[in-house]
């Protein structure tokens, strides 16, 4: 049976945990496939909120096997405490696969990302300072540390000496910092983290193949979104995986011609949360509306996101990166209380009109957006369950992102609860 992707097409926290949640009612499988607990997806069901960092969105269904991929970097400490906050809610997490070639991330990993963001000043990414671009730097240059080295103490061990040598060196000598101590990780990693962890790790690229040709349906829910890809958004203001859809794959082992289905997600407006560029940003009160109204803080670190109108470049671009098939739109209750909403359709800059998303990031940090305005809807949208549910204006908003975007909008999200959504086709 086919997969189906689910992938942000802004700069995160468009709904993924929720959408992600939706669809495993028809799944078998959900595999996160890139990043960490940088990502925090919120699930509400019956007026409970879960925020799940590294545990797949699937978790809350008792039919689904919740996978961790290779292409994700694991702080094994942290997975263990959020399966136990969720099994203390009553959500059995017994069938949780990690996979073994997923890297870790270790103590000296956060503790780099820390003094690096402070060492760079006013050009700070604005990481989430939980030790995901060092994890996927030491991949890259093969000193990292796999889950499946947890299973042989004298391999994780000498892999740490290895590594700690050197991490302990730019420690003290770039950044001043006390060393850290090589046996108190391995204890810390071998002794307690290594039996709770080992009957979950598993080869999970064999276990998604074999319930693909069972005939199961595979959903891969990605992290982060189009916009932080390492390769493809706004560097160096992104994060160190690639979110695209083109990451599921690599990030789960599933090769392209299972996927027969790729959902973009977006927001019926943008946030981001750090740095970097973002043309149709917000600081007024609008803004400050948006952010109210959509609770607009991180799921993880609790910092305020930065609000901005849709911008339709951004996500006709995603459109092209991931093969999206379709949008779930969602958050357009948000904007329930504006008189006009605006949609950037294209960008300016040195009198050049841009519909795609300008190659030249300098070019893109100076861009002006192209808005059209259109009518507000005032009403609440919040109990709305089918499209004749909706206002002519709202209906005419949503049709009109379809339009611009190229790609037909499916769903439509009223609410942040599991059932608060519009089956949508323009
Ligand atoms: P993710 O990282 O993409 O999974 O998104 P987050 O969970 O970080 O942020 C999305 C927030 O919006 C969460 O608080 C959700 O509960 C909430 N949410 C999701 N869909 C909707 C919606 O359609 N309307 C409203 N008002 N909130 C929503
Ligand atoms: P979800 O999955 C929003 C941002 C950080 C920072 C940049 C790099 O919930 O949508 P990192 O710690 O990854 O090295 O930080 O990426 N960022 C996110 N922004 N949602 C996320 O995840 C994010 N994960 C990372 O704020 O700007
Ligand atoms: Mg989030």
């Amino acid at each position: 049976m086919p997969a189906t992707v689910v992938v942000g097409t802004q700069w995160g926290d468009e709904g993924k945990g929720k959408l992600t949640d939706l669809l495993a009612k028809e799944m078998s499988v959900v595999v996160r496939y890139q990043g960490g607990h940088n990502a925090g997806h919120t699930i509400v069901v019956d007026g409970e909120t879960f925020a799940l960092q590294l545990v797949p969105s699937g978790v809350l269904y008792p039919h689904i096997t919740p996978v961790i991929g290779n292409g994700v970097v694991v702080d094994p400490g942290v997975l263990l405490a959020e399966i136990d906050t969720l099994e203390a809610k009553g959500v059995d997490c017994s069938r949780l696969k990690v996979s073994g070639n997923a890297h870790l991330i270790m103590p000296y990993h956060q503790e780099l990302d820390r003094v690096t963001e402070r060492h760079l000043g006013k050009n700070k990414l604005g990481t989430t300072k939980r030790g995901i671009g060092p994890s996927y730097a030491d991949k890259a240059t093969r000193v990292g540390i796999r889950v499946q080295d947890l299973l042989d103490p004298k391999i994780f061990r000498e892999k740490l000496d290895v590594a700690i040598k050197e991490k302990n060196l730019v420690l003290a000598k770039v950044y001043n910092r006390l060393p850290l101590s090589a046996d108190e990780i391995a204890a810390r990693y071998l002794d307690e983290y290594a039996p709770r962890m080992a009957p979950m790790i598993d080869d999970t690229v064999g276990f998604v193949h074999e319930a693909l040709a069972a005939g199961q349906h595979v959903l891969l829910e990605g992290a982060q979104a189009t916009f932080l890809d390492l390769d493809h958004g706004t560097y160096p203001y992104v994060t160190s995986s690639n979110p695209v859809a083109g990451g599921a794959c690599t990030g789960s082992g599933v090769g392209p011609l299972h996927i027969n289905r790729v959902i973009g997600i977006a927001k019926a407006y943008v946030t981001r949360v750090g740095s970097g560029p973002f043309p149709t940003e917000l600081t007024d009160d609008v803004g400050e509306l948006l952010v109210e109204r959509g609770h607009e803080f991180g799921t993880n670190t609790g910092r305020r996101r930065r609000p901005g109108w849709f911008d339709a470049v951004m996500v006709r671009h995603a459109v092209r990166l991931n093969s999206l098939s379709e949008i779930a739109l969602t958050k357009l209750d948000v904007l329930d209380a504006l008189e006009s909403v605006k949609v950037c359709v294209a960008y300016e800059a040195d009198g050049r009109r841009f519909e795609h998303l300008p190659y030249h990031q300098s070019t893109l940090h100076k861009v002006t957006p192209v808005y059209s305005e259109m009518p507000g809807w005032r009403t609440d949208l919040s109990g709305a369950t089918h499209v004749a549910d909706l206002p002519d204006a709202a209906r005419r908003y949503v049709e009109f992102l379809a339009d611009q975007v190229g790609v037909p909008v499916k769903l439509v999200g009223v609410g942040p609860g599991r059932e608060q959504f519009v089956h949508f086709v323009a």
